[in-house]
């Protein structure tokens, strides 16, 4: 019998060959990854993920040259950021091609492509004839996973398969953009800063404003959440309206003496912003697991990919 985590890329291809869902590592998050031309095997996402029929997947295709093959009237812009952060923890949104299920994408006429930055699955992408749809390998709105584990605990009874690429570098979700006319608009923050982006094409990239509809649900308020109730919050001085429950504490930097060692984990002792994304959502599962009735949490300094762990901070907050 084969393991449920393992390496064997041979393995994973017969399963979505045979419109069989895998979970696959990238540098962002782990995804659940289903053959992106068949409805059969895009159904069972959904289904897994207990996702509603409204929110689409990302297609995973294994270099930026593919984007042609299930995208059409793309701008220039969006080929200029392919080449520059393709592979890479980037999504475009495109108009889309008709050999793209309208499943995939909700029925709307955009198509979000991405190019995974992971060895494993850049080898597995280049040893099949499709595309992978796949979305973060949990159930909607919970805690995305960055380690095989965090699958295997969330899914493993609903999956064949983990392929076992190691711990997500990045740690948070690729950033989504979109593109109207001339501009660039940004759907949801991820793993490319914003900075980086506009030094790449030498302007402001614009935010999607409230009035307009969501577009990504990433962009949803709540999201990203574990079952405790997370509180952002400043700790030192928030922590006595606390007291009174079992407290566990996200902390950027370093442990507070007032809570028990075990009830706390660390993001980043240097106070690097990228080990701390890195480290984020295993932060989270972390804290979940323990037997406490509330986490802690306190923003990161709110530049680079920090932009991107206060987002997913918020959204678990209640
Ligand atoms: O880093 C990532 O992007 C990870 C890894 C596995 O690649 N995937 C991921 O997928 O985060 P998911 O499904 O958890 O989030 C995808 C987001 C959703 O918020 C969805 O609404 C948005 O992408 N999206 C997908 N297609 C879209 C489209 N055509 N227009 C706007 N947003 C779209
Ligand atoms: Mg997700």
């Amino acid at each position: 019998m084969t393991e449920k985590i393992g390496v064997n890329i041979q393995y994973a291809i017969k399963l979505l060959s045979s419109e069989e869902l895998v979970s696959i590592p990238t540098e962002t998050v782990y995804g659940l990854a289903a053959n992106a031309l068949s409805e059969k095997a895009v159904a069972k996402v959904f289904s897994v993920k207990k996702r509603p029929f409204f929110d689409p997947l990302i297609v995973h295709v294994s270099s930026e040259k593919k984007i042609k093959e299930y995208a059409k009237n793309i701008p220039d812009i969006a080929f200029r950021l392919a080449e520059k952060f393709m592979p890479g923890p980037l999504t475009l949104v495109l108009e889309k091609k008709s050999i793209i299920p309208d499943l995939v994408t909700s029925g709307i006429s955009t198509v979000a492509l991405r190019v995974p930055d992971h060895l494993l699955t850049q080898q597995l992408l280049s040893q099949i004839e499709f595309p992978l749809a796949a979305p973060s390998a949990n159930p909607f709105g919970y805690i995305s996973p960055t380690k095989p584990i965090h699958v295997e605990k969330m899914l493993g009874n609903e999956i064949s398969y983990i392929l076992d690429g190691g711990n997500s570098i990045v740690g948070v979700e690729s950033t989504i953009i979109c593109f109207e006319k001339e501009d660039v608009i940004l759907l949801r923050k991820g793993g490319v800063a914003l900075e980086e982006i506009e030094n790449e094409i030498d302007k402001k990239v614009r935010f999607q404003n409230n009035s307009e509809s969501i577009q990504a649900p990433g962009m949803l308020k709540s999201h990203y959440s574990p079952l405790k109730k997370l509180f952002l919050c400043n700790i030192d001085n928030e922590f006595k309206y606390f007291n009174k429950q079992k407290v566990g504490i996200l902390c950027f930097t370093k442990k507070r003496n007032f809570v028990s060692n075990v009830n706390q984990f660390v993001l980043s002792k240097e106070g690097n912003i990228l080990e701390a994304a890195s480290n984020l959502f295993s932060g989270l599962h972390y804290l979940d697991d323990l037997d406490i009735d509330i986490i802690l949490a306190e923003n990161v300094p709110n530049r680079g990919i920090g932009m991107a762990i206060n987002d997913r901070l918020l959204k678990a907050s209640s």
